[in-house]
């Protein structure tokens, strides 16, 4: 069987070519960010599988609806099958995968803690410094005035402290939260001078 770092390696040249010509919101540095979050976090939680961690980050988006029409985790699968991952090994990621993904799993607490691992970088990556650059960027690929922008971190950044699975996502996200708060202090202040 593949090495586990040569695997993460492939994934990562995957990933960067089949997210080519995306950017903002889902593009390979989004997934490299969750990645490297994924593997912080899992370093700090017992009982966790990190090579699974590790490419069910990688791998966290490359089959999202809103960018492929893939069905079934495809892209995954194929690329898994293609370095020789063993099928138990390729189901524990698509699981992992597909606990992350809100449309797939509705809200619920993925039931793996590889998943939750993943859900929680995948989280951290929408607010903080990042999270603020990546909403004013999908804001304005889609047209989106500076007030809607401002409607989306009230509307579901601001609701994410509150839905980290980790404790050290948790101390994370509680950093990234009160950045966004100041800043959204500032930027009211700044939209309404002499007020
Ligand atoms: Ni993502």
């Amino acid at each position: 069987m593949i090495r586990p770092e040569l695997l993460q390696e492939k994934a990562i040249e995957y990933v960067t070519l089949l997210f080519a010509g995306n950017s903002g919101g889902h593009d390979a540095e989004h997934t490299l960010r969750v990645y490297r979050m994924a593997l912080y976090i899992a370093e700090r939680e017992p009982g966790c599988d990190r090579e699974i961690v590790a490419l069910a980050a990688l791998l966290h988006d490359v089959d999202d609806p809103k960018l492929f029409s893939t069905a079934g985790n495809r892209h995954a699968r194929d690329f898994l099958a293609a370095q020789n991952v063993p099928a138990d090994r390729i189901e524990l990621i698509c699981r992992a995968v597909n606990s992350v993904s809100f449309s797939l799993n509705r809200g619920q607490t993925p039931d793996t803690p590889e998943g939750r691992i993943v859900q929680d970088a995948d989280r951290l990556d929408a607010i903080g410094a990042v999270g603020i650059a990546r909403t004013f960027a999908y804001g304005g690929e889609h047209g989106r005035s500076l007030r809607d922008s401002v409607r989306h971190f009230y509307d579901k950044l601001l609701l994410l402290k509150d839905m980290m699975n980790t404790d050290t996502a948790k101390r994370i996200a509680a950093e990234r939260h009160a950045f966004i708060e100041n800043y959204l202090k500032e930027l009211e202040a700044e939209l309404e001078p002499g007020s």
